[in-house]
């Protein structure tokens, strides 16, 4: 796969973070790290294209304050600059479960983008990658790793659900889904992955008070 030199993604976060300020540059950081961190464990997957598709998933954001767009977007600014294969990630990041309606945020595309997005979903096999990026940008916060379960609880609160379409089962489908991805890839190294990760108890349930 035609890849990005770290550099340059990195130069993409710096400029996207001057256009649209937020904790998305730091969090794909985190992405990053647990993508490469985890992949270094599995002899089918490269480190360094795990941790530049950690990088660049959330590269949309360069685009501007958007919820759900900014899945679109980020396949854009890939394709735009040569990189449809990895732009993929852009868009398979935020489905676990192929289905539009599990999603929290709003669809700020038009109507011939989700449907674009609908289509490239259906036509889309999953691979490792997909699944690790999916893993890792939901134990990753702005600053630490956390248990899947707290972070789920934090990216539905952040919402504001008033007038949003109710959730329901397509959510829970969706959580069920990355805890899948989470013992899939546990499985596959041997050990929980969140042996792999920096300071996952305390950073879910606060200090521990140790005799
Ligand atoms: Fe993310």
């Amino acid at each position: 796969m035609n890849l990005p030199e770290i550099r340059l993604v990195k130069n993409w976060l710096k400029e996207g973070y001057q256009r649209n300020p937020g904790p998305w540059v730091k969090h794909s950081k985190y992405v990053a790290n647990a993508a490469k961190i985890i992949a270094s464990k599995i002899e089918s997957l490269d480190g360094n294209q795990a941790y530049i598709m950690g990088l660049i998933h959330d590269i949309g954001r360069v685009a501007g304050i958007a919820e759900e767009r900014h899945t679109i977007d980020g396949y854009n600014f890939l394709k735009k600059k040569g990189y449809e294969k990895l732009a993929r990630i852009c868009i398979t990041h935020c489905f676990p479960k192929k289905n539009i309606e599990a999603n929290i945020g709003i669809w700020d595309c038009s109507e011939n983008e989700l449907e674009f997005i609908e289509t490239f979903l259906e036509n889309c096999e999953y691979n490792d990658y997909d699944r690790l990026i999916q893993l890792c940008d939901c134990i990753s916060m702005e600053d630490k790793y956390v248990l899947i379960e707290k972070r789920l609880i934090d990216v539905v609160l952040r919402y504001n659900l008033k007038n949003r379409v109710p959730l329901g089962i397509p959510l829970l489908e969706k959580w069920q889904k990355y805890l899948e991805i989470k013992d899939y890839f546990s499985n596959m190294i041997g050990e929980s992955i969140y042996n792999l990760l920096p300071n996952v108890i305390e950073n879910t349930f606060g200090k521990i008070k140790s005799d």
